[in-house]
């Protein structure tokens, strides 16, 4: 893919205080909703993607589903999802973590993966890390060789790169 060099902050909103005080939100919504726009961030992520030839996509429920599914596509693999309490059947495998604002615990399938499929995990926000990083570690837990970790936004200043032990693609990045 050979996306244009257009400026994707142009199409991302951010709104003070949301969903609590003192955390400026990163919306996504304005930039999804402009087809150009996102088809342009879908495949700057693909592009930096690639190179760890998945076999895998793995989306974090739920605004990671966003991002993920389009990338699962242009790469050809499969999809997992990673999910929040009470949503997945079947037997499942589950971890508690913090959140920048507040908690949170997520599941994997257990048959999710087969032993040693390649899978890179994908959302939309790298903040603190503690969703990524708990992706990452319910991926292994049933099996997966986690190759990789991307981002539609990441905010550096949270430092959340530092917590993530696989190679980390982020799409758009605030200081
Ligand atoms: C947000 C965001 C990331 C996570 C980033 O998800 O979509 O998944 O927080 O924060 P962290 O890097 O500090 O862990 P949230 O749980 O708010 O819900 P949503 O995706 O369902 O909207
Ligand atoms: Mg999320």
């Amino acid at each position: 893919f050979n996306p244009p060099q257009i400026d994707l902050k142009k199409y991302i909103r951010s709104i003070p205080d949301y969903p609590k005080k003192g955390i400026l939100f990163y919306d996504i919504s304005t930039l999804l909703r402009n087809a150009d726009a996102w088809q342009i961030a879908a495949a700057r992520m693909a592009n930096g993607v690639a190179k760890w030839n998945p076999d895998l996509v793995a989306g974090i429920e739920s605004r990671g589903f966003v991002s993920a599914s389009p990338l699962a596509s242009a790469l050809g693999c499969g999809m997992i999802m990673i999910r929040k309490p009470g949503k997945l059947p079947g037997k499942t495998i589950s971890l508690n973590y913090d959140l920048e604002y507040g908690q949170n615990c997520l599941h994997i399938q257990e048959d999710a993966v087969k032993p040693g499929q390649r899978v890179v995990v994908v959302d939309d926000l790298l903040a603190t890390g503690g969703t990524l990083q708990a992706s990452i570690e319910l991926l292994r837990k049933v099996g997966a060789e986690v190759v990789g970790a991307a981002a539609l936004i990441e905010l550096k200043g949270l430092k959340g790169r530092e917590k993530i032990d696989v190679p980390l693609h982020s799409v758009i990045i605030y200081e």
